[in-house]
């Protein structure tokens, strides 16, 4: 059934579990994921971030709608949350394309320009009774410093900027910098499991890591054992499914049917995606 991030968000927090969100960019990663998370019996995110939704002509209501009637049909609770939202204009569209939560990236900005944009994403997004999880990952943020990338494997959230931040802002949950760096091919991110744990200490929300996919199985389970509640996974499951495709392909060479293809990218996906849940289900060990 469709649920409410803000729901298994908090459920997990309380188990100290963390829920993993993998971002759907096609129909067929939709239904790999649920049914993945099927196949190990746990809750899941959908999540469809702006570039996604830019890729599908700007229109974000298409893949909303699919993955919503998914979530619906799922043996296990499936929401539905909106990815690195930067416009305002496809903020305000979250509602009405049924998602329960998103995704109000500033990280770019330095830090009193993203704490004004994010308070008022906060007041949008909650007198409308969503879920919002903001970023705050550029170590200073002092304005006129050069742009820094938010997830460049050097940026850190610094612990007392977050509990400020947290506390102005109002957000419900917050991205950290600790490491991790976005569309990694390779799983050789290292986790700054000391600072992952300051910040568990100091900020009251739960916490999410980005760019998960450069994590290896380990630093992952590591990481929710030291206190990340929500983990964003995308590039594993491209990863997955190109290479099932080109494998097809190259075996295949005069084959046209889409569906032969896809089906074993989507397989792969699937596969991908029980094997990740796991990996964060076995957290509790460390
Ligand atoms: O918000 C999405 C995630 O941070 C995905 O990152 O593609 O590097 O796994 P990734
Ligand atoms: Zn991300």
């Amino acid at each position: 059934p469709i649920a409410t991030t803000g729901d298994l968000i908090t459920d997990a927090a309380a188990w100290q579990r963390a829920v993993a969100a993998f971002n759907v960019i096609t129909l067929e990663h939709a239904e790999a994921i649920v049914e993945g998370a099927e196949a190990v019996g746990s809750p899941v995110i959908l999540q469809i971030s702006e570039n996604a939704v830019a890729y599908h002509r700007g229109r974000p209501r298409p893949l909303a709608r699919a993955a919503a009637e998914i979530a619906e049909q799922a043996t296990v609770p499936v929401s539905l949350h909106l990815d690195h939202v930067q416009s305002t204009e496809l903020l305000y569209r979250a509602a009405d394309c049924g998602f329960s939560s998103v995704m109000f990236d500033a990280a770019r900005m330095p830090y009193t320009e993203n704490l004004a944009v994010t308070r008022a994403a906060v007041v949008w997004a909650h007198a409308r009774g969503l879920w919002l999880e903001a970023e705050l990952g550029q170590v200073g943020g002092k304005s006129g410093a050069p742009p820094l990338d938010a997830h460049a494997p050097g940026a850190r959230t610094d612990p007392e900027e977050a509990r400020s931040f947290v506390a102005a802002t109002g957000v419900d949950a917050l991205a950290v910098a600790v490491g991790t760096s976005h569309a990694m091919t390779s799983r050789d991110a290292r986790i700054d499991h000391a600072l992952l744990a300051r910040l568990r200490a100091t900020v009251p929300v739960p916490l999410v890591l980005h760019g998960s996919s450069g994590v290896s199985d380990d630093d992952l389970a590591r990481a929710v054992a030291s206190g990340i509640t929500k983990v964003n996974i995308g590039t594993a499951l491209n990863i997955a499914l190109t290479g099932a495709v080109r494998e097809h392909l190259a075996q295949d060479p005069r084959g046209v049917d889409p569906r032969r293809y896809l089906a074993e990218g989507r397989d792969a996906m699937a596969r991908t995606v029980a094997r990740l849940i796991s990996t964060l289900s076995s957290a509790r060990a460390h």
